[in-house]
């Protein structure tokens, strides 16, 4: 069974494909910015396919490995890089969470995206409402808080 992990070669997709690999044969699809690390995953059992994930190359490896689930962890994160370049936030955080969700539209897996509580709001833990919008701080994320205008209000987070 295999899972794809976009990003997987940064901070936290590496973490998350090292535990993975464990269960799962995991395919990780990266463009390797300056934010992914090929020593991220040293000794981690994977295939690396480098790509843009707001590239139709996306499609292409979707159907050569037909993954169950897709982990989306690509992202333009750091806040000073979008005031210099915001067309990268607006690619990658947009079109390509878009381009993923179309992904899955045509082919049929289990889209799980992963973002920050800019987007998703605090955990359920806080007693807050979900629908009570987060509120605005300086590392406010608008490029990627705009995913979730892509989809319907997710569902709040819950731990086990
Ligand atoms: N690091 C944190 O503390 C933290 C906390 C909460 C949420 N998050 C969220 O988790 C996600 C991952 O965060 P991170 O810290 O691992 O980020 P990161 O910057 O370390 O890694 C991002 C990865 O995405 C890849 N990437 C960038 N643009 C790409 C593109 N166009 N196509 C394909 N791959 C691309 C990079 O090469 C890198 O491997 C982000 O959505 C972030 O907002 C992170």
């Amino acid at each position: 069974m295999v899972v794809l992990v976009i990003g997987g070669a940064g901070f936290i997709g590496s973490s998350l494909v090292r535990e993975l690999s464990k269960e799962e044969e995991v395919v990780v699809y990266d463009l390797l910015t300056y934010a992914g690390r090929m020593e991220n995953l040293q000794g981690v059992k994977h295939v690396l396919v480098k790509g843009d994930v707001a590239s139709r190359e996306l499609h292409d490896v979707v159907e050569k490995y037909s993954p169950h689930t897709v982990i989306n962890l690509a992202a333009e994160t750091h806040v000073d890089r979008s005031i210099y370049s915001p067309e990268n936030f607006v690619r990658t955080n947009v079109l390509g969470a878009l381009n993923v969700l179309e992904a899955s539209r045509r082919f049929g897996f289990r889209y799980v995206h992963v973002s920050t509580d800019e987007v998703y709001g605090e955990s359920a833990q806080t007693n807050r409402p979900h629908s009570t919008p987060p509120p605005r701080t300086r590392r406010a994320r608008p490029a990627q808080t705009s995913w979730s205008r892509l989809t319907s209000e997710p569902t709040p987070w819950t731990p086990s």
